[in-house]
């Protein structure tokens, strides 16, 4: 589809106030996406698992008004920051939702994950509020198959936070174009397209919550910094080559060689940020250790365990359900102690 289709033509119905609630979980990439141009285009295509249990839960109330206005509470507390940013896309989208500033809206919104655990919530917030979005649309008269509507909301997704349009559907999602992809585009997400080996149907993904609290660097700013990266053309061509990869290895199901592309892909993403001008060190010395720990468990245990990070020093550990047993001792009893608190979150990415 092209960008046209969401231009929205329709007229809508008059209506005071109504409420729509939406649920979206959150997603940990497996190629990154890390880089952009305008308007939110991805640098290069990228592949998620969604999470199953991380989500975010929102209930917006619109009421017809003169001026567009928005107030976020998280957890029933305002949260000024968030309320400007979410006012701001919404004045960004009115193209493709033309009702959007004719209302003032309410916006209360959970997380299922801990505030303070460093997971980007903004993938499963944009995700959930541009499912409202749709739900508003459709209470407004607009009539539109299931499945223009998934695409929609994550091409609305991406408007607000990259990342977030992956967040539309269960599984592994594919967002940017790629052409041994079909389907994949750089507007909106999709579902990956072929079938995957059952291995990768139920990979668990335990997150060590090494730093907890706010990111040290947002990816607004991360993505900047690939523009005038010394290495950002390699990066994205390199990126483009795992895809390839990967998406072969998920069809055949060859665990190592999902392990070796994913660390590599985590690595990858945290050598461009230390290579970046200002340069930022995100991982902390708890995250290597843990790392080192990994590498010399999976050697004497044979086991599938693999980690990837986003931007920041958190570690996703990912293995397949089989193997639960043993993992989930060797974390209890050799990882949790390198995490700030003690504190990690069990989930699995389900399709
Ligand atoms: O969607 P953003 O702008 O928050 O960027 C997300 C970047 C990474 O999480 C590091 C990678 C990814 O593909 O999710």
């Amino acid at each position: 589809m092209t960008e046209k289709e969401f231009i929205s033509n329709h007229s809508y119905a008059e209506k005071e106030t109504g409420e729509v609630r939406a649920k979206c979980s959150s997603n940990i990439a497996l190629i990154k996406y890390w880089g952009k141009y305008n308007p939110q285009l991805p640098a290069n295509s990228s592949i998620s698992y969604t999470l199953t249990d991380s989500f975010t839960e929102t209930v917006l109330k619109f009421e017809k008004s003169e001026k567009l206005s928005v107030k976020v509470y998280l957890e029933d507390v305002f949260q000024e920051k968030f309320s400007h940013r979410i006012e701001e896309y919404f004045r960004s989208i009115k193209a493709y939702v033309p009702f959007i500033d004719q209302y003032s809206y309410i916006i209360h919104t959970r997380n299922t994950f801990p505030h303070s655990s460093g997971i980007a919530s903004s993938a499963s917030g944009f995700g959930a509020v541009a499912q409202c979005l749709m739900d508003m649309s459709g209470l407004l008269g607009e009539e539109n198959t299931e499945e223009y509507k998934l695409t929609k909301a994550s091409f609305l997704a991406r408007l607000g936070s990259g990342s977030a349009c992956r967040s539309l559907y269960k599984g592994l999602v594919v967002w940017g174009k790629h052409l041994e992809i079909p389907g994949s585009s750089d507007l909106y997400a999709i579902p990956f397209p072929f079938e995957v080996s059952p291995v990768f149907k139920k990979m668990q993904d335990t997150i060590l919550l090494i730093h907890e609290g706010r990111k040290e660097m947002s990816s607004t700013v991360g993505h900047e910094l690939m523009k005038n990266h010394p290495y950002a053309e390699a990066r994205f061509a390199e990126a483009h080559k795992n895809l390839s990869d990967l998406s072969k290895i998920l069809q055949n199901g060859d665990l190592e060689s999902f392990g070796r592309i994913v660390e590599h892909e985590a690595l990858t993403l945290h050598a461009m940020i230390m290579t970046s001008n200002p340069a930022f060190i995100l991982m902390k010395p708890a995250t290597l250790a843990v790392i080192d720990k990994l590498w010399k468990f999976r050697k004497e245990t044979r086991t599938h365990l693999y980690f990837t990070l986003d931007a920041g020093a958190n570690i996703h550990l990912l293995y397949p359900e089989e193997e639960k047993g043993l993992i989930l001792n060797f974390i209890k009893n050799d990882l949790l102690k390198y995490t700030e608190n003690g504190n990690s979150i069990q989930d699995k990415a389900l399709f």
